[in-house]
């Protein structure tokens, strides 16, 4: 029989005889990355690819993890960073690159033309393919990854050793390792083991949800559009030449089944503006889903020897699609701290880390606020109407605005490692 799993948390460790009564196996890896996300999959390959260790523990079978469909515009700097993880050679393929993007206002559409204002462009590849391209490369590598580990629990991560434990077909395994990377999302366990009164939590929750279709027909539109209508927000999107991705603003108690496929394409139609939805060309929903909006930040990022990144850390409302870019920042930067960390013993880079990221993550976490403002109905808020239509015309009149959004939404440069090695990626 197992016993109580209660965990220390202000030690962030666990009395031994709670671990070992029923433990079937014990081994030792430098790293214990848990959540197999793009985050996870990424931070592997990544230390794999400079000689460090991992093993990775995912709650979820991988059918289950390659099922959920999410992001789909990718920074620059993130496919560089695929480049370095040796898994990019289809996203360099099959990615489309847009080098501008749409904002729909009272039915018209405005152009910021990203790559002629600052040079950059965005890929669209599918969140779907580059989990699928991330657990190919790692299957190759020979890497070991668990998926339906399941009662994921940390150990001693204050201190110099700890351990994770998982039960898998009703048996108990121990890890050994030197650190571990809570790559575990939203609603994971690692953020969750640390002690309410070691860390800091800044969160704002949005009065609305999205609610998202994708549907196999050609796309109509050759870049994105993000509509500001008084109907409310819609997204115009895509995943590749055959396949939509659309959303619309919906209310947070609304339900996927009182949408029909009929009554979200007529909404969408009404709310994207006539230049496009006169050419819309309607299909049968493959998938529908409504997610909340919210922001919200932990800080620090690092706890004695475990350390958070992607929505484990942060949360972004998807108007500026940052989520999983960020993800890709973070453990770029969590790659090279353990890198530098093995290769010089220095604790110098590993100190860095939490705030190296926030800082990108704070810029993120203000342009995607931004966005949400501006496109956004905010019902009986009068005041909040009037600033959105004088910054939007403002950003169609005024070419340092439209550079200002383009920077950031094509994605604010990599910050060199200040103690290490300063290989600059975007
Ligand atoms: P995740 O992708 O959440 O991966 C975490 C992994 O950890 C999961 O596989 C999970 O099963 C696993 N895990 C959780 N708990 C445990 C545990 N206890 N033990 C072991 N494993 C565990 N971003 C955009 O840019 N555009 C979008 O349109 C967009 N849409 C989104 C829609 C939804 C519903 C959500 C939730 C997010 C969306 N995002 C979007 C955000 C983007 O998908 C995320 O930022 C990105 O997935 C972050 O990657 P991650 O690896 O940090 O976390
Ligand atoms: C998507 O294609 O799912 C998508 C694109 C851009 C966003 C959010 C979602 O800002």
């Amino acid at each position: 029989m197992r016993k109580s799993r209660t965990l220390d948390r202000k030690s962030g460790s666990r009395p031994s005889s709670t671990i070992s009564e029923s433990l079937v196996s014990r081994t030792r890896t430098q790293v214990v990355i848990v959540g197999a996300g793009p985050a996870g999959l990424l931070l592997g390959q990544l230390l794999h690819r400079v000689g460090i260790d991992a093993v990775i523990l995912e709650r979820r079978s991988a059918e289950y993890v390659l099922g959920r469909i999410r992001a789909g515009v990718l920074e620059q700097g993130t496919v560089e960073v695929l480049d370095c993880a040796g898994a990019s050679a289809r996203l360099r393929k099959e990615g489309l690159i847009h080098d501008g993007v749409g904002i729909g206002f009272e039915g018209r559409r405005h152009r910021i033309a990203l790559k002629q204002l600052v040079g950059k462009a965005v890929t669209v590849y599918g969140q779907t393919e580059l989990t699928r391209d991330l657990m190919e490369a790692r299957a190759a590598s020979g890497c070991t990854s668990i998926y339906e580990a399941e009662d994921v629990a940390l150990h001693g991560w204050g201190g110099a050793s700890p351990k994770v434990t998982y039960r898998r077909n009703g048996a108990t395994h121990e890890i050994a390792c030197d650190f571990i990377a809570g790559c575990d999302g939203y609603h994971g366990v690692c953020r969750a083991s640390i002690p309410a009164d070691k860390s800091r939590v800044f969160e704002h929750v949005y009065p609305f949800g999205w609610l998202g279709v994708l549907a196999d027909v050609p796309p109509p539109w050759s870049e994105l559009v993000y509509a500001n209508s008084e109907r409310g927000f819609a997204l115009a999107s895509l995943r590749s030449p055959t396949r939509v991705r659309c959303y619309v603003q919906c209310s947070l108690d609304d339900r996927v089944e009182n949408w029909s496929d009929t009554r979200f394409w007529d909404e969408f139609r009404r709310r994207i503006g006539e230049e496009v939805a006169d050419r819309v060309v309607t299909a049968p929903s493959i998938e529908k889903s409504i997610a909340p909006l919210r922001s919200f930040v932990v800080e620090p990022l690092r706890f004695g020897r475990l350390f958070l990144a992607g929505d484990a850390a942060h949360i972004v409302p998807p108007t500026g699609a940052k989520g999983l870019n960020l993800a890709v920042s973070d453990v770029y930067y969590l790659h090279e701290a353990l890198r530098d960390h093995y290769r010089d013993r220095s604790e110098i880079p590993l100190d860095e880390y939490s705030a190296r990221c926030l800082r990108r993550i704070w810029k993120a976490e203000r342009f995607s606020w931004w966005m949400t403002r501006q496109l956004h109905l905010f019902p009986g808020d009068a005041f909040a109407r009037r600033m959105q239509v004088t910054e939007l015309e403002y950003l169609f009149e005024s070419a340092a605005a439209q550079a200002s959004m383009a920077e950031n939404y094509v994605g604010l440069p990599f910050e060199p490692a200040a103690a290490s090695a300063r290989t600059q990626v975007a």
